[in-house]
């Protein structure tokens, strides 16, 4: 394996494989496989979970880890093309890249969207003009449009819920959030839970409405898969019958890049927080997943966080599981 950017490029089959790894490594580890591999991880934007997994994923097959971040460094990053350095940084990421690159047998790349464009990062301009610079093997640890790292976790978490593929309900809801977060989320969520063959409803109010770009590519996927993908602002009728919830929030593609404008549309949102009420007529098991970091008593309630219905420990636990398997896979030589 060469890159993981995106569960697009991969099979259903693929995958499955990937995931069945996973469960392999968990049950049968094997602590020398990737013995004096180096895995190097560009953190142009913060992480808890995606830094931690990523270091006990290597740390567990025998390898190591470099971890760089611009608060790290003693150097400012610049990232702007064709600029004339005379401020305060003093490194330009057209050498830093291909240098951390250098320094290991893989790289790892966080950049959130800029937020600025909304063209450019339903494209992912910003990502793919770091990978340009890269002539290792690379795996995108979240970028402007994608977290397919958390999509493969995430897929193996609803394999382990023993919801189903065909015919499993989900729903991906938008909940409060005071600022207007990327699209990288909810695009990689949505993609994955219609490749896997689910039958996917978008729940979101009005004036956050995903692109079509992010709406179509999931309605592809379910096309190949048996699934299906539907949107609405009502939950109740989105939530009948559910047997998981997936939330998340996203910025207004409405009001895109322009906070101001979206903080007008959002007072009275406040009760976008998933609680126990939206589980009235899901089904009696319905489970709740969150990718994190999420914000108590905003998005959710305290109650589901800390009730039954969660699943987002197990969640970000299987980071690391399915990272041990793209790092066999991309590292191993087998
Ligand atoms: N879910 C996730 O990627 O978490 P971090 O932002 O903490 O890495």
């Amino acid at each position: 394996m060469k890159y993981f950017n995106d569960l697009a490029d991969f099979s259903i089959g693929e995958i499955k494989e990937l995931v069945a790894l996973a469960r392999r490594l968990d049950d049968k580890p094997e602590p020398r496989v990737l013995e004096g591999k180096v895995l190097s991880l560009l953190f142009l934007s913060p992480s808890l979970r995606t830094l931690i997994s990523f270091q006990s994923a290597m740390a567990r097959l025998g390898g190591s880890t470099c971890v760089i971040s611009p608060e790290m460094s003693i150097h400012g990053l610049e990232s702007r093309s064709g600029i004339v350095m005379d401020g305060v940084a003093a490194e330009h990421i057209r050498e830093a890249i291909p240098v951390i690159a250098s320094y290991g047998d893989a790289i790892g790349i966080r950049a959130f969207a800029k937020r600025e464009n909304l063209d450019d990062d339903l494209n992912d301009r910003e990502f793919r003009e770091l990978i340009s610079l890269v002539d290792k093997p690379y795996i995108n640890m979240e970028s402007a449009i994608n977290h397919p790292c958390q999509s493969l976790a995430d897929w193996k978490t609803l394999d382990d819920l023993g919801i189903p593929a065909s015919g499993g309900k989900l729903v991906l809801s938008w909940t409060w959030h005071p600022s207007p977060l990327p699209f990288a989320v909810p695009a990689a969520t949505l993609h994955m839970a219609a490749l896997r063959g689910m039958d996917v409803t978008v729940l979101r109010p009005e004036g956050f409405a995903l692109p079509d770009a992010i709406m179509n590519k999931a309605r592809q996927a379910a096309t190949l898969s048996g699934g299906s993908v539907t949107e609405t602002n009502d939950c109740s009728s989105a939530m009948q019958g559910s047997q998981v919830i997936y939330a998340n929030s996203w910025a207004s593609a409405r009001h895109y890049g322009d906070k101001r404008a979206e903080d007008q549309i959002k007072p009275k949102l406040g009760e976008w927080c998933v609680d126990e009420t939206w589980f009235g007529n899901a089904a009696s098991d319905c489970r709740f997943m969150h990718c994190m970091p999420v914000r108590r008593g905003v998005s959710v309630t305290d109650r589901i966080l800390d009730g039954p219905r969660s699943a987002i420990i197990a969640e970000a636990r299987n980071r690391m599981l399915v990272q041990m398997a793209l790092l066999h896979r991309m590292l191993s030589g087998s």
